[in-house]
């Protein structure tokens, strides 16, 4: 029997049609991912520095984001230069800095000059001399070459633009061994921003791994956010 792959058959249609769909369902499919992949970042702004430390100093939200647990189970040691980026009010920078001193130093990066000055007043207040703020450009953390043994991000990093170069740019701050440390709330969950601001955690994997890093660790302590920790 000849068989006509394309003939006039009732059967070939079908087959016809459905190869077809599924061509272009997994093109649109693709399309989605690559979207997402280079998604644009929230053009968010927290100027409005009161609302924020309401929001980011809420002491219920110790409950669910466990900054001290966070911190220790970062491992850090005494003697750490650890930056923060996107680092908000401080509210892990605090905790970095008590983890590394003496003779370490946190560093808080934030574009917003408000959040700035708010760190700088809090490690005043808490007597932590090897806490520092810096004003942060949105492009590039202006970080000096081997220098920095941890950087940090708490869901700062979807708010960043051009990510896969943003991170390649920062690698060679980082110290033999250095790691980047990526929390940030689970995509699919109503519990923090809306879904369309939140970044799938495969995402992050595959872009970090794009401006080359590798994944070390998945900490496996929070309920609504994933706790990444990449080496390169
Ligand atoms: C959702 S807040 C998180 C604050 C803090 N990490 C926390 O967990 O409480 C995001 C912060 O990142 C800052 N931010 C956004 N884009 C940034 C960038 N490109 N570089 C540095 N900071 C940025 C914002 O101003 C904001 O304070």
């Amino acid at each position: 029997m000849r068989i006509r792959p394309f003939g006039n058959s009732l059967i070939n249609q079908i087959f016809v049609f459905f190869v077809l769909a599924t061509m272009l369902t997994g093109c649109f499919h693709h399309r989605e991912h690559q979207k997402e992949h280079h998604a644009p970042a929230t053009q968010q702004r927290f100027d409005d520095i009161e609302l924020w430390v309401k929001r980011f100093e809420d002491p219920e939200r110790d409950k669910w984001q466990k900054p001290a647990e966070v911190v220790k189970a970062m491992n850090l040691r005494p003697g750490d230069i650890v930056v923060d980026i996107g680092a908000g009010t401080g509210y892990f920078t605090r905790h970095i800095a008590a983890a590394v001193s003496p003779s370490g130093k946190a560093i808080g990066l934030d574009i917003e000059p408000g959040m700035v000055k708010y760190m700088e007043e809090d490690a005043k207040k808490l007597n932590l001399s090897n806490y520092e703020a810096r004003v942060s450009r949105t492009d590039d953390p202006e970080l000096a070459p081997d220098s920095v043994d941890v950087i940090f991000l708490c869901d700062t990093y979807h708010h960043i633009e051009n990510r896969v170069e943003y991170f390649r740019n920062v690698i060679p701050s980082l110290k033999t061994g250095g790691r980047l440390v990526v929390v940030d709330f689970i995509k699919d969950t109503d519990f923090g921003p809306p879904r369309d601001h939140k970044m799938a955690e495969e995402v992050v994997i595959e872009e970090l791994q794009e401006a080359g890093y590798r994944l070390l660790k998945t900490h496996d302590l929070l309920e609504y956010q994933y706790f990444l920790e990449f080496g390169i």
